[in-house]
């Protein structure tokens, strides 16, 4: 896995316990998943990218896999009973105790009451939800540009972040290899399951009154620095 920084102070890298759940919420190409894993490394806590879970289950060809694949190639949500039992299970490990970095969880309103209720029997406290606000019309050159390595999983940008040697991962020398759902004619129906289904998610969470949100269009330094003031004063 990734072993760089992405422009931490040695301050911020000992940021000290997380002791909550942080969930990242945003459209498609965001940035959500280069944060999560940056901070869930600085933590010391678990990343759980719903995606990330669906895409190993898939690898693995499991009945999930099977069930989700030709959902997600068509870019849409995966039902909800489905994804819900995956993180359900997930969290129960040992190692989300001290607190782990939802990407791509919730994505319903549904899902966000079942996330709910799943933190308060574990005995977590209420999450802090970050809202990655982007312009819409940046995210197609993110999404169709991005590569991950098979690896480890880092994520590069052809256009923004290449690796050093193309198509190679700077830190395992990995092959580089594009997300099926990032081809362009799949990343509309993404955008648009998104507005439907997700963007709901923001009010609900701001009605709360637990919305914090972040610049996504800065730089990831900078999206760093915002995520990390708002889990020191959310505190
Ligand atoms: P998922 O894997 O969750 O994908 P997503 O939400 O569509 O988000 P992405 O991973 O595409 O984007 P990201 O915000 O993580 O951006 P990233 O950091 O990679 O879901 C895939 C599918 O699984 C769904 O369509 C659905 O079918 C299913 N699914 C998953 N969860 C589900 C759920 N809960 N319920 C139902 N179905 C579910 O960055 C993108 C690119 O931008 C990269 O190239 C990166 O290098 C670059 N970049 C990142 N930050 C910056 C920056 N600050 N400046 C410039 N470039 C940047």
């Amino acid at each position: 896995m990734k072993t760089k920084t992405i422009g931490l102070t040695p301050d911020q890298k000992s940021a000290g316990p997380l002791d909550r759940a942080v969930v990242f919420l945003g459209p498609p190409g965001a940035g959500k998943g280069t944060q999560a894993k940056e901070l869930a490394r600085t933590f010391g806590v678990p990343h759980l990218s719903s995606g990330d879970m669906l895409r190993e289950n898939i690898a693995e060809n499991t009945p999930l896999g099977r069930e989700a694949k030709p959902i997600m190639e068509r870019g849409d949500l995966v039902p909800d009973p489905l994804v819900l039992h995956m993180i359900a299970r997930r969290l129960d490990a040992p190692d989300c105790a001290h607190g782990c970095v939802f990407d791509g969880f919730p994505r319903t309103v549904a899902q966000a009451q079942y996330l709910e209720e799943l933190l308060k029997q574990h005995g977590y406290k209420r999450p802090v939800v970050v809202h990655f606000a982007i312009d819409p019309a940046r995210l197609l050159r993110r999404l169709t540009g991005r590569r991950m390595c098979k690896v480890g999983g880092e994520i590069y940008n052809i256009y923004d972040h290449p690796p050093r040697v193309p198509g190679r991962c700077d830190n395992d020398g990995g092959e580089l290899e594009q997300r099926p759902d990032d081809r362009q004619e799949i990343v509309a129906p993404r955008l648009q399951a998104y507005e439907k289904q997700t963007a709901p998610l923001v009010n609900y969470y701001r009605r709360l009154g637990r919305l914090h949100q972040v610049d996504a269009s800065r730089d990831v330094q900078d999206v760093s620095r915002q995520v990390l003031e708002i889990l020191r004063t959310a505190r």
